[in-house]
Order: C-alpha cells, then structure tokens, then sequence
C-alpha cells in the first residue's frame, strides 16, 4: 500500500467545467440595484459543486456576495473549512474579476491558503490565482493566539 496519499487540494479539477457551472450560476443572480450579475462554483473534496450567486439588498450593506454565496452554502452544507479544492467566479467584467476583499478575507477563513481560485469573464479569460495570493498579510485566527 502506497502511503504517498494525494491530498484533496492537489487532485487536479478541470478550470473551465468550474467556470461554467459559475456562469450557471449567475443566472439565478438578485441584483435589482447593480445589474452586474456574478456567479460562483465551489468544488468540495469529493467532486461535488456548490454554486453561489450575488444576492443584494435595498440597504446595500446586507448584500451578499456570489463567493460567500457558495462558501457559506457548502458550509451550511456540512463541508468542511479548508477541505476545498477550487473555486471560480465570474461577472461580466473587462478582464477576469477580482473578488472584493470581503470576499478575500472570508476565503482565508474557509480555504486552504494555497486553494486555486479562478477569476473569470463572460469572453473567456480567466486566470488562476491562489487563496493567499489574494490578501497578502491577512488577519487570521493565528493572530487571535
Ligand atoms: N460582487 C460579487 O458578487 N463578487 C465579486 O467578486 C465582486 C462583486 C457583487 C456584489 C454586488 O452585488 C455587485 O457585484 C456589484 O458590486
């Protein structure tokens, strides 16, 4: 028996399939006061897809971003922080999207800091960045001691 055990987060995923389950879901967006429509995929480490979309409110603040969305879904979900292996975003953006930094600091919080996140547009472009890469110097539970 081999004890070379690949860990969850470094089984290989397929960016673009993610990419497209997060377009999915933007479709399901609520977003009466921007009209930007953003969707988000949250692969788990069993293969199973947890989609997220922006969901806002008339007193603005409430609003819920697509990450959170998909986070907080497979949370609730019974998953556990930091057993992740990817998420994507999307939005109708120039260039790929950049998660706003709630979004950052929530990620830091339920994912493996080397988790591959894909930021994408609706044209096709997409990079592929890292969970730390995101928020460098990010405050986080070990600063609580
Ligand atoms: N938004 C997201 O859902 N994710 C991002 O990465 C950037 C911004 C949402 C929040 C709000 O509903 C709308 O986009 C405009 O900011």
């Amino acid at each position: 028996m081999s004890d070379s055990v690949e860990s969850p987060l470094q089984v290989p995923f397929d960016p673009q399939a993610l990419i497209r389950q997060a377009i999915e879901a933007s479709k399901r967006a609520y977003v009466p006061y921007s009209r930007f429509r953003v969707g988000s995929a949250l692969l788990d480490a069993e293969g199973g897809v947890h989609l997220g979309c922006n969901v806002e409110n008339a007193a603005y603040s409430p609003t819920n971003c697509a990450e959170r969305t998909a986070l907080f879904r497979a949370i609730a979900d019974g998953h556990a922080a930091q057993s992740f292996r990817a998420i994507a975003v999307v939005g109708d953006t120039d260039g790929p999207i950049a998660p706003c930094g709630v979004c950052r600091q929530v990620m830091m919080e339920l994912c493996a800091p080397d988790m591959p996140v894909v930021m994408a547009n609706l044209h096709g472009e997409y990079t592929i960045t890292t969970v730390s890469a995101l928020l460098p110097g990010a405050f986080t539970s070990k600063d609580l001691g």
